[in-house]
């Protein structure tokens, strides 16, 4: 990728993170990277740790708030930003059902302020990659897949305000001519996701024995990637995506919820088998509905295997099994985030069970 100063927004999240490891090793990435990130309860600067060490000059850590416009110009303006890779957000669904405001500001007001310094920067201003997700697309019935020309139907307030940050940088590619690119990816799963998304959550409560939460009949289907292969195919758009162009990515893994619970409990049992016997499929306890639950997604990204050659590594299988070594392994990292608020998330989503 062709980038002197690249600006990481978000990096201390779980794909940001990812991201900023994965082309840390890619030999072909000279750049330094500056990730800015304000370090809300899913900002975690240990999950760069190592990075930090191993790469000082080449990698450098902001903690900065995008919904401060003179922060976000001042960090253009000394570190001559001349690309932007842009994850920052508030990022689950059930927190955007009950507090809102956050995501409005985040994710709209900041990626305003990031599109007005990068047109600040003038012609010597290379690519702006906008991180996006498919549920800005809506719900699915059984069969068929979201493509780039599917209308946008979001449903909840953090589709809604993704949706609105893709429509402003699609507009300042047309209107201001700003190098854009956009990626619109289905579910990721692997190491560092936050405990509040659905499978670090149930490997962590399996782990200890507490009751796995499904919501409604556990038959919404979602389709998952596993987030390295996200990482790679961010990596190729950028690097040779067209400009103003949107491309989705997906695992062609879709499953139920209720599968995949149970993929872990039998994962779980494997590793660490329960000490008194039975099986954690028991811990299994179908809970109230998310309201606006969108029922079905599932992504056809022939337009990035078309143009870039891009497909996705890991199956879902071999994924999900790293991926619960990882947290197993890793006990230690979900013990320190696991704070007080995350106590208290915990309680106000799921009632005084925890
Ligand atoms: P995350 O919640 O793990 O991380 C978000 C990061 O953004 C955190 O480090 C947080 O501190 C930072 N941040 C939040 N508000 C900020 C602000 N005002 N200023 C600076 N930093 C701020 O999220 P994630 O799962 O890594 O998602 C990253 C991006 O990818 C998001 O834009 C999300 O919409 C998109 N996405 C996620 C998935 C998924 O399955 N997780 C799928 C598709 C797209
Ligand atoms: O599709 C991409 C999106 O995937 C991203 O844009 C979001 O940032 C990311 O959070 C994710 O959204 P989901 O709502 O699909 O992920 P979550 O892990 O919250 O839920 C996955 C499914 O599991 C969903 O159908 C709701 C269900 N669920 C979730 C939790 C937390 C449960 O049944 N029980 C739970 O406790």
């Amino acid at each position: 990728m062709n980038s002197e100063n690249l600006l990481v927004t978000g990096g201390c999240g779980f794909i940001g993170s990812n991201f900023i490891r994965h082309l840390l090793a890619n030999a072909d990435f000279k750049g330094r990277i500056i990730n800015a990130d304000n370090l809300t309860y899913a900002g975690n600067p240990e999950n760069l740790s190592d990075v930090a060490e191993t790469r000082p000059g080449w990698y450098l850590f902001r903690k900065a708030d995008i919904c401060d416009a003179a922060v976000v110009r001042e960090l253009f303006d000394n570190y001559g930003i001349d690309t932007v890779c842009h994850f920052a957000a508030e990022s689950h669904v059930d927190r955007s059902i009950l507090m809102p405001d956050s995501f409005i500001q985040t994710n709209i007001i900041g990626t305003f302020n990031l599109l007005e310094a990068a047109r600040s920067r003038g012609t010597g201003f290379r690519l702006f990659h906008h991180i996006s997700t498919d549920e800005v697309y809506g719900s699915l019935g059984p069969v068929g897949a979201f493509t780039e020309e599917t209308p946008y139907r979001p449903n909840s307030p953090y589709s809604a305000s993704k949706a609105s940050s893709d429509h402003l940088v699609r507009a300042y590619h047309e209107t201001y001519g700003l190098p854009t690119t956009l990626s619109n990816c289905s579910n990721n799963y692997g190491p560092y996701q936050f405990p509040e998304k659905l499978i670090p959550l149930v490997i962590l409560n399996a782990l200890e024995g507490k009751p796995l939460p499904v919501y409604g009949d556990g038959k919404n289907v979602r389709d998952w990637l596993y987030v390295t292969d996200h990482c790679e195919a961010i990596r190729q758009i950028m690097e040779k995506g067209r400009r103003g162009e949107t491309y989705n990515i997906g695992g062609h893994a879709e499953m139920e919820n209720i599968a995949i619970v149970e993929m872990i409990c039998d994962l779980v049992d494997e590793f660490a088998p329960p000490p008194k016997g039975g099986s954690r499929r028991q811990l299994i306890t179908f809970v109230k509905d998310r309201p606006g639950h969108d029922r079905r997604y599932a992504i056809d990204f022939k337009k990035l295997h078309k143009e870039l050659g891009w497909s996705p590594a890991e199956s879902f299988a071999s994924g999900l099994r790293k991926t619960v070594r990882w947290y197993l392994d890793h006990r230690a990292w979900s013990e320190r985030i696991r704070s007080g608020e995350y106590q208290s998330w915990i309680r106000e989503q799921y009632g005084e069970r925890e």
